[in-house]
């Protein structure tokens, strides 16, 4: 009995020291990568999950459901690699549903008051599945897709192009809207994503990714205490149904000033109007950017204890803030449950409701034109 134990004991250490020359081998190679079935939707289409590597062993899974990163791996400042984004090791929790984890949100991202837009005389009525309001695209939005996937490896690194093509009318949208996201992981530990969509109507459109950070790895604290910097001097004021009010409010001396990093527990319980309409940070800042759809510093968020760093950089005017307030401990993965302010969003965008408010920048795509978005996460540590 006990030669049995130590036999298994053996063949287990032996397995460990596999694992780890697995890993090691993976982190000191070139970028790589791989494709896996990941499983399969109610209706049999196949769902791959995409690899993504890099030379220092930074890691990113995508998936070809919603397009969503559903697994991001960084070191910390001792080079530990731990997760930084909420998500599943299966398809399953995904498809029983889950607010937006890692997906691209579409076709317009963030709200629209009521679920009314009007474009070119015609008034179009959406899905309001955020009452009273329209949210990430509807009842079946870009993160509930399937999409046409297919990997690449250039001078650049290696990436993931997905693809989908929205019908004429699909939930309420004008237009047959093509659209395509691209994710490249660079050797120098960034992730860039590139958005372009063609339309055959016009057609709101405000594609982002809805990925939840939390840089503690493994996600082992609440947010609360990691640091965010925005560039940003105003924001978008919102009424208690999160649709902004249209003014551009200045953050100084309000808890929405980032300019310096904070932590993001510092004012959240503030005694605050705005923070109590989004229960905690939901709002869009204004980025202070020099010219439209130059690429500018968005944000920067660090955490002190792990001292990993992610750096936003966009080509959008605006990026909502969601300090996680509706997680709700309900839902567990890997091990963790995403109890409240476990993770944040940081959604390169541009503003919300935008259709309705004429002074923001127009987010209508036109035939013959085409929509170009892209973002810049950088990792490292300090
Ligand atoms: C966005 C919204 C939030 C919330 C989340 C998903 O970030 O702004 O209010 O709906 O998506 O839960």
């Amino acid at each position: 009995m006990r030669m049995m134990f130590a036999g298994l004991l053996a063949a287990a250490l032996s397995l460990a020291a596999c694992n780890q020359a697995a890993t090691t081998t993976a982190s000191t190679s070139a970028s790589h990568v791989q494709q896996a079935v990941f499983g399969r939707t109610p209706d049999g289409r196949e769902i791959d999950v995409f690899t993504l590597t890099n030379a220092h062993g930074v890691e990113v899974k995508l998936m070809n459901y919603g397009a969503a990163i559903t697994s991001l791996k960084t070191p910390d400042r001792e080079g530990h690699f731990g997760q930084i984004v909420l998500g599943f090791d299966t398809l399953d929790p995904y498809l029983a549903g889950v607010p937006y984890f890692g997906a691209v949100v579409g076709r317009y991202g963030n709200r629209i008051a009521r679920g009314h837009f009007t474009l070119d005389g015609h008034t179009y009525t959406l899905a309001t599945n955020n009452a009273p309001n329209h949210l990430h695209g509807g009842d079946r939005g870009f993160d509930k897709r399937v999409w046409d996937a297919r990997s690449f490896e250039d001078e650049k690194g290696p990436g993931v192009a997905f693809t989908y093509v929205s019908a004429d009318g699909e939930e309420g949208y004008p237009g047959q809207l093509t659209a395509r996201v691209t994710y490249q992981l660079g050797a120098d530990d960034t992730l860039t994503i590139s958005y372009e969509a063609t339309t055959t109507k016009p057609t709101p459109v405000n594609l982002t990714n809805h990925a939840y950070f939390n840089l503690s790895g493994d996600a082992q604290r609440d947010i609360l205490g990691e640091q965010l910097t925005i560039n940003a001097d105003r924001f978008t004021p919102v009424d208690d149904t999160l649709i902004p009010t249209g003014e551009l409010k200045a953050v100084a001396n309000t808890p929405f000033d980032f300019r310096q990093p904070t932590a993001i527990g510092a004012r959240i319980e503030a005694d605050d109007a705005q923070l109590k309409a989004g229960h905690g940070y939901d709002h869009n800042w204004v980025l202070n950017q020099a010219q439209p759809a130059q690429m500018t510093d968005a944000a920067e968020l660090y955490d002190p204890q792990s001292g990993r760093v992610l750096q936003i950089r966009t080509t959008e005017p605006g990026i909502q803030f969601y300090s996680g307030n509706f997680l709700d401990g309900s839902l567990n993965g890997r091990g963790v449950t995403f109890a409240h302010r476990w993770a944040l969003c940081l959604e390169t965008q541009h503003f919300p409701d935008s259709p309705n408010h004429p002074n923001f920048p127009s987010t209508i795509l036109r035939p013959g034109e085409t929509y170009r978005s892209q973002t810049v996460l950088t990792f490292s540590t300090h």
